[in-house]
């Protein structure tokens, strides 16, 4: 007879407490792993961060004790692998300071929400002649998506300018709203440049327009405290894996008024209430916009990258990543020939560079061979690096859990670089 193994308790929200970066590396094991003969120094957070074992605990709990569906099985793990569920959803909505569990509809990330905005709110009140607002740093995925749907509503995509320093020009924001803006969308912190935007205030101006405003956060959450109430967001996305959780899971919040006037944009199980081939009638949200098994895995990391994270100190973190990025700022501008794009005085630690006589690929496998991650390319943000006349750029982008003793690492590798001609 096999042991009995009772189900994971769900893992609990702890108090905030104090933040040190040691604290957090204590909790993560791959940051204790050697790359290529060094430790590794992972600069890469914009593209992923790395997991505390809290959370590898809490996957490999639910898959050796408690892996069932939800919803939809009368049986004693089924309602369990619910109620953790239905606790990730709450925990998603008490993070962000949405108004209630059920305006948090459970996504594979960013992409997969602005996408589902798009296909499910913007097919139903786009039309003929409307604007869709979108600054120049966006993200491909708050882009693209809207540029898809506005040619088959016959809406216009309008790009939102930059000035030098990669701060949404406010004036021509406000020269732009007009009673045909329909939506606009913004990152609340730029994955490329780590401008962060006057978020609340914009989101505001374009209400007195009658426009939705979608918030794209994925780059925000794993910064600094959240609240959508706040911001006054219609729409706000995030993504698990850029916020210490496993990929494949992230979060659209979406105001109820807004969300109860959606319609499905995928079919199947799980969203409808009953089917028939004369009739089929949808589930109330937010399981109307969850059709099929969700990842199920993904929201119990997610519940317990959310408690990892608020165990600590929020505005402790902030100030902390606030010291990192100017202290980071102030030793790579030591380096020659090395030039950090965008200036806005709000930002966060994401440091987008050049370096003279280089290029960002070759940069990158420079700093790889001493153990340090960084990510080269065009960051899916295209039309934000040719602001600056680039296609390419080499990106260091900072998390809680790095430290100035990995910033001087990455600042002596470039001076090697910069020597070696
Ligand atoms: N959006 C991610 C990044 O900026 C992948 O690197």
């Amino acid at each position: 007879m096999p042991a009995e193994t009772a189900a994971p308790a769900l893992p609990g929200a702890q108090p905030p407490g104090t933040f040190t970066p040691e604290q957090a590396r204590q909790d993560i094991p791959i940051l204790h792993r050697t790359v290529n003969g060094h430790p590794l120094v992972w600069l890469d957070n914009g593209a992923t961060t790395q997991k505390p074992r809290q959370v590898i605990e809490a996957l490999s709990a639910f898959y050796g004790a408690a892996n069932s569906n939800i919803h939809r099985g009368a049986h004693t793990m089924a309602r369990e692998a619910t109620e953790m569920y239905e606790a990730g959803r709450a925990a998603v909505a008490a993070f962000l300071g949405a108004e209630a569990p059920e305006s948090i509809v459970f996504v594979r990330g960013t992409t997969e929400a602005v996408n589902l905005v798009a296909q499910s709110w913007g097919r139903s009140n786009l039309g003929p002649g409307d604007d869709i607002l979108v600054p120049v740093l966006e993200h491909h995925s708050n882009i693209v998506p809207w540029q898809m749907i506005a040619k088959e509503t016959r809406a216009r995509v309008v790009p939102i300018p930059l000035d030098a320093d990669g701060q949404i020009d406010q004036k021509a924001y406000a020269d732009l709203l007009s009673a045909r803006t329909q939506l606009v969308a913004i990152s609340q912190a730029s994955n490329v440049l780590g401008t962060v935007p006057p978020v609340k205030e914009m989101t505001a101006l374009a209400h007195r327009y009658g426009a939705k405003v979608l918030v794209d956060g994925a780059q925000a959450v794993a910064h600094f405290p959240v609240d959508v109430t706040d911001l006054g967001a219609d729409f706000y996305a995030f993504s698990g894996h850029k916020l210490f959780a496993p990929t494949g899971i992230g979060a659209l919040y979406a105001k109820p008024e807004l969300l109860a006037t959606m319609n499905p944009w995928q079919g199947g199980g799980n969203m409808i209430e009953s089917v028939g081939f004369d009739r089929t009638t949808f589930a109330p949200p937010p399981h109307l916009l969850e059709a099929g098994t969700g990842h199920i895995s993904g929201v119990v990391g997610l519940l317990a990258a959310i408690n990892w994270l608020t165990s600590f100190d929020r505005n402790a973190i902030a100030a902390y990543e606030e010291a990192l990025m100017t202290y980071a700022q102030q030793a790579m501008a030591t380096v020659p020939g090395l030039d950090i794009l965008g200036a806005a005085p709000d930002r966060i630690a994401v440091l987008t560079f050049t370096l003279a006589g280089h290029d960002p690929a070759t940069i990158a496998d420079w700093l790889d061979r001493d153990g340090i991650a960084i990510r080269a390319g065009h960051h899916c943000a295209q039309p934000a690096l040719a602001h600056y006349g680039l296609e390419f750029a080499a990106r260091a982008s900072l998390a809680l859990y790095n430290t100035s003793e990995e910033v001087d690492q990455l600042v002596a590798s470039l001076r090697r670089l910069q020597q070696a001609g």
